[in-house]
């Protein structure tokens, strides 16, 4: 019981959020009225639609679909402090936030529209809220490198905006090697390399994320525990991993693989460096607290292993290393 108070008040970094995957059914419908977009249903059908999902893909159908109410930069600004009041309700301080430009380019969108409204929301958010935000451009794995240095070459005017890059959507059949050239390309620029990796994907995405991609931090991950030499070398290297308990579950991952929990504990147990994450909240049914309740049900964990999570995070994050003593 007062472990759920703990849970709440203490500060936390956010690594793994999908600014899109914040988009609750309320905010898309009114989206969808000031730009004169007919959508199908109620809030209340597309909350239903949301509860549960057969895989990873199954998700994804859905996530884009929702994306086509964002148009304008007003859009993302909005979508932006949604998100950013309700960190800040969850006692975070620092969020390194995905987005997908891919997904709305290709629909016509500005690159300048979607980076404009979200750091703009960053920069607002950082005044209201006090919450030190970041932006990783993740790029869609399904489309070919061709149109992910495409996108890169968009950002180049904007790397004042962006810290990092990232590589997310489906990822069976998808592997990192594809992408071994955009992401050469994007550290040249200085920008700091996340990769999903471990997901629905065995370990040989993980490894190929590390080695290949030279990723710093692993986005879910939790696949490593099929392999001993992966997880030694995760530990070695002390790669963070962020891991999404409510996405675990809801995609099912947790089911086929974890026996229907979620693996923070067998992860933690390993030495691993975990970090609790919301991945898409608005469709896996609750923000980071609600993954920490989560994972505090499903794995029996302690207030000290919340502690240790939280330093985990600050210490993952891609801030200066002044800044980053600061928060731990
Ligand atoms: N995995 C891959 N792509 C995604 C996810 C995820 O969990 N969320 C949004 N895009
Ligand atoms: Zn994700």
């Amino acid at each position: 019981q007062s472990l759920l108070y703990y849970i709440e008040d203490i500060p936390k970094a956010e690594l793994h959020i999908h600014i899109e995957g914040t988009l609750e059914p309320e905010l898309m419908f009114k989206l969808a009225e000031r730009n004169g977009i007919k959508l199908e249903g109620t809030v209340s059908s597309h909350k239903d639609r949301r509860q549960t999902f057969k895989n990873l893909q199954d998700f994804l159908d859905l996530y884009y679909e929702a994306c086509s109410v964002l148009k304008e930069e007003e859009d993302f600004f909005d979508l932006m402090n949604a998100y950013l009041q309700k960190a800040a309700h969850d006692s975070v301080l620092v969020a390194e936030i995905f987005f997908d430009p891919q997904t709305h380019t290709e629909r016509g969108v500005p690159f300048e529209t979607v980076i404009n409204g979200l750091h703009r929301g960053l920069c607002h958010g950082y005044q209201h809220y006090n919450i030190k935000g970041s932006l990783i451009l993740c790029f869609l794995r399904h489309l070919s490198e061709d149109e992910a240095i495409k996108t890169l070459k968009e950002a180049m005017p904007h790397l004042d905006k962006i810290i990092g890059v990232g590589l997310d959507s489906g990822e069976v059949g998808n592997p990192p090697e594809k992408f071994e050239k955009v992401f050469s390309m994007a550290r040249d620029l200085g920008l700091q390399v996340v990769a999903h990796a471990g997901e629905e994907g065995g370990p040989e995405y993980i490894t190929g994320a590390l080695d290949c991609l030279k990723a710093k931090r692993i986005d879910h991950g939790v696949q490593c525990l099929s392999s001993d030499e992966l997880v030694s070398s995760l530990v070695a290297r002390k790669i963070p991993l962020t891991v999404c308990p409510l996405s675990n579950i809801k995609l099912q991952v947790a089911s086929r693989y974890f026996n229907g929990a979620s693996p923070v504990k067998q992860l933690l147990d390993k030495g691993l460096l975990v970090t609790i994450n919301s991945d898409d909240p608005a469709y896996f049914g609750g923000y980071i607290n609600a993954n920490f309740v989560q994972a505090v049900k499903d794995c029996k964990l302690t207030a000290k292993d919340v502690f240790n999570i939280c330093r985990n995070a600050f210490n993952a994050t891609f801030l200066p290393l002044v800044e980053k003593e600061y928060y731990l």
